[in-house]
């Protein structure tokens, strides 16, 4: 035989081994990925089990305590009730890690794909993407903004800016579903917050261009610079937060305590709240202006008093979330500190 052919022919024989291999590897794979699947169904199921029979249970408790038990019984049924109370929350966590239903807006919009992380690193991964994704379009928006502002006034580049808006705020809501499956504590505003700015740049990107559109064009322009600056060190603040939390589940990874953690969050917060101030009321000035732009006899654009109602909404949304959740960290650094 030849030397060529002898050379293939071991070559050859080594990759079936290899591939042999390799279909054994996947064999395995396959069965514990059926493994795993027969085991979600499985907790699943004796999870919701467990909660039927455990509000039984409680009512079965409850009765008892009313007909007046022995000592003994009343410290066994008391141990029972403090056992009923805690079930709950763990019944929660184990279904952090299992796969859940889809929301509607969820179901709608991707069908019905799971979207459950099975570990806390995936879930963490999956939170640093969004920041970053969040953090790239921002400053796109902001040199987009820039541009429209000082260099260029043709309406279709503005309105390729309000369609970059629109998509920019329909894929964080998605995004932000998704995190709110998986248990990130989003605060229901923020993501009707983008649904408003969702419609509002959509409502923007139909405004005709005359008279009236001009006359608002800097303003909105300088507004959506100043809000894309605001969203990147909101960005910054935000990273940080996730990076030191995630830090503080590793530990290994950086030297954090937990006081640690809370200062920079309050020194990092105590210096975003006035740009977050100022560009709410920035908000409420958008607003006034649009609607005594509507009162003018010339103004025939339904798209003037909606914009401004938009914006309304806006401001009065994100400035009393903003001052619910300051208030709610004072609170909570106070009792801290007073333990
Ligand atoms: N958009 C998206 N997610 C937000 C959010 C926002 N505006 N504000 C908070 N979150 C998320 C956090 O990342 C956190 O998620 P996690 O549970 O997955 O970790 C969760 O909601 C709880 O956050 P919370 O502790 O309440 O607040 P925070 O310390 O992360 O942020 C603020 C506090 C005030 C900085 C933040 O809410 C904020 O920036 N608000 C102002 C937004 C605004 O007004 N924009 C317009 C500017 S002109």
């Amino acid at each position: 035989m030849a030397t060529g052919l002898t050379n293939v022919l071991e070559e050859w024989k080594c990759l079936e081994e290899d591939y042999q291999q390799l279909q054994e590897t996947h064999r395995l794979y396959l069965q514990k990925l059926d493994e795993i699947s027969k085991l979600q169904k499985s907790c699943s199921s004796s999870i919701s089990n467990q909660r039927k029979r455990l509000k039984e249970v409680s009512h079965c408790v409850i009765k008892k305590c009313s007909t007046g038990p022995s000592d003994e019984d009343d410290k066994t049924l008391e141990e029972i009730k403090a056992k009923i109370k805690t079930r709950p929350n763990s019944f929660s966590e184990m279904e952090a890690c299992l796969p859940k239903k889809n929301g509607l807006y969820l179901s709608l919009v991707l069908g019905n794909v799971n979207v459950t992380f099975l570990s806390k690193q995936s879930k963490f991964g999956y939170k640093d993407e969004y920041e970053k994704f969040k953090l790239y379009l921002t400053v796109l928006l902001l040199l987009f903004s820039f541009m429209c502002y000082f260099f260029v006034s043709y309406r279709f580049l503005d309105a390729i800016l309000n369609f970059l808006l629109v998509w920019y705020y329909c894929t964080l809501t998605i995004r932000e579903s998704i995190l709110i499956t998986n248990g990130s504590r989003i605060k229901g505003w923020w993501v009707f917050h983008h649904y408003v700015s969702a419609f509002l740049s959509g409502v923007m990107l139909t405004w005709p261009d005359g008279n009236l559109y001009k006359i608002f064009r800097n303003q909105f322009l300088a507004y959506s610079l100043y809000q894309s600056f605001v969203q990147c060190l909101q960005c910054y603040y935000q990273s940080g937060c996730l990076y030191r939390l995630r830090a503080l589940g590793e530990r290994h990874n950086m030297d954090l305590t937990v006081e640690g953690f809370q200062s920079w969050m309050w020194k990092g917060l105590t210096f975003l709240l006035p740009f977050l101030f100022f560009g709410h009321f920035w908000q409420l000035f958008n607003s006034v202006s649009l609607f005594r732009m509507a009162q003018l006899p010339d103004c025939k654009e339904w798209q003037v008093l909606m914009c401004g109602l938009c914006f309304l909404v806006l401001f009065m949304g994100n400035f009393s979330t903003t001052v619910a959740v300051v208030r709610q960290k004072m609170k909570s650094r106070s009792q801290k500190k007073s333990l």
